[in-house]
């Protein structure tokens, strides 16, 4: 795979030595992040950081990614205040906003939105997350995330046990996951969830065509009870026709400490691409969890900023440059990491 230029749309675009390279950059970008050091790589870029859905922490991570790298972050939030309300086309769109900026990150509710935009923007572009298709950047921290949590207790990601928890259908984290995990060996898959939430048939067939095993559960105590890793996701209610339909579907599967001490094994390692919904009728992953030391879910959200600055190293061509102008910082640093 060639970085440099490209876009990032789907995660079908990476082989495992593709993920290899994202990886070994984002291991060098753990001083910068960690703020031990500053480097000034990426001066005088713009990233055009367009979210126009919900986000928290894929949108700061991005941008954090970049300013940590030396880059500006320009910020489009909302439809309601950019011309997309206005009728414009993501065509005209994309031509317009790619004058303004080196690289483009964008979230939108529509499938394949990303990609449309991409074909007319003349800047590389990165899917933050379009509809329930795909979250290529996300998926690659978790996979960064289950390789780091794996290696601690001396396994490899070839020959993992995943139970996928929850809202398997809409959520675009564990479609970019479970395709990711099919480059891999071995995999064995265990799929939580409702029948009307279960993951497509289309990402199943995949996996067992490469060889993995897939196994589909509604019980979630039984399908725990011999993974290594937890995915547990939210209902992705946005994605409902209505309130009511998403909320009958909330509070089915609900993580807390007493049932991990009960069915987990006790290195099994806790998973969710966040946001956690805590309200009371979800809580798919209770807070009395927060202490485990196998809760990895905060882990997950620093890999993120290594995962994006590797991203944003490759693609603008940079990742050999990092360390050129690097210095030790000057201000008190709270530990991080
Ligand atoms: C996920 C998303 O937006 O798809 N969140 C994220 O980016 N970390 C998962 C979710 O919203 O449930």
């Amino acid at each position: 795979m060639n970085f440099i230029g490209s876009h990032i749309l789907s995660v079908t675009q990476f082989d495992r030595a593709a993920i290899d390279r994202v990886f070994e950059v984002a291991d060098r970008m753990s001083p910068y992040a960690n703020r031990q050091k500053v480097t000034r790589v990426l001066e005088g870029c713009i990233l055009g950081n367009m979210f126009f859905e919900p986000s928290t922490r894929t949108r700061v991570s991005f941008g954090c990614a970049f300013n940590l790298l030396g880059g500006e972050v320009r910020e489009t939030t909302e439809i309601k205040t950019s011309a997309l309300a206005k009728g414009e086309s993501f065509y005209d769109t994309a031509r317009v906003l790619s004058g303004y900026s080196d690289v483009i990150v964008m979230r939108h509710r529509i499938e394949g939105s990303v990609d449309e935009f991409a074909s007319a923007s003349r800047v590389p572009v990165l899917n933050g997350g379009d509809g329930s298709n795909e979250h290529p950047s996300q998926a690659l921290l978790d996979l960064y995330t289950i390789k780091k949590e794996l290696a601690g207790h001396g396994k490899s990601i070839d020959g993992l046990r995943i139970a996928l928890i929850g809202d398997l259908r809409n959520g675009r984290a564990v479609h970019s996951l479970c395709r990711l995990l099919g480059l891999y060996q071995d995999v064995h898959f265990t799929l939580i969830s409702p029948p009307e939430l279960s993951l497509g048939p289309e990402y199943i067939a995949g996996l067992q065509a490469a060889g993995h095993e897939v196994v589909r559960s509604e019980k979630m105590h039984a399908g725990i009870s011999h993974a290594d890793i937890l995915y547990v996701t939210r209902t992705q209610e946005e994605r409902f026709p209505s309130q009511a339909e998403a909320d009958r579907y909330k509070g089915l599967f609900r993580l807390n400490q007493s049932i991990y001490t009960e069915y987990c094994e006790p290195n099994t390692v806790i998973m969710h691409p966040l946001p956690r919904d805590s309200r009371d009728n979800a809580n798919e992953l209770d807070n009395d969890l927060n202490e485990n030391p196998n809760l990895a879910i905060f882990r997950q959200t620093d890999n993120g900023v290594l995962i994006r600055m590797a991203l944003f190293a490759l693609i603008l061509d940079v990742a050999d440059q990092v360390d050129d102008t690097a210095r030790d910082v000057n201000w008190y640093t709270a530990k991080r990491f």
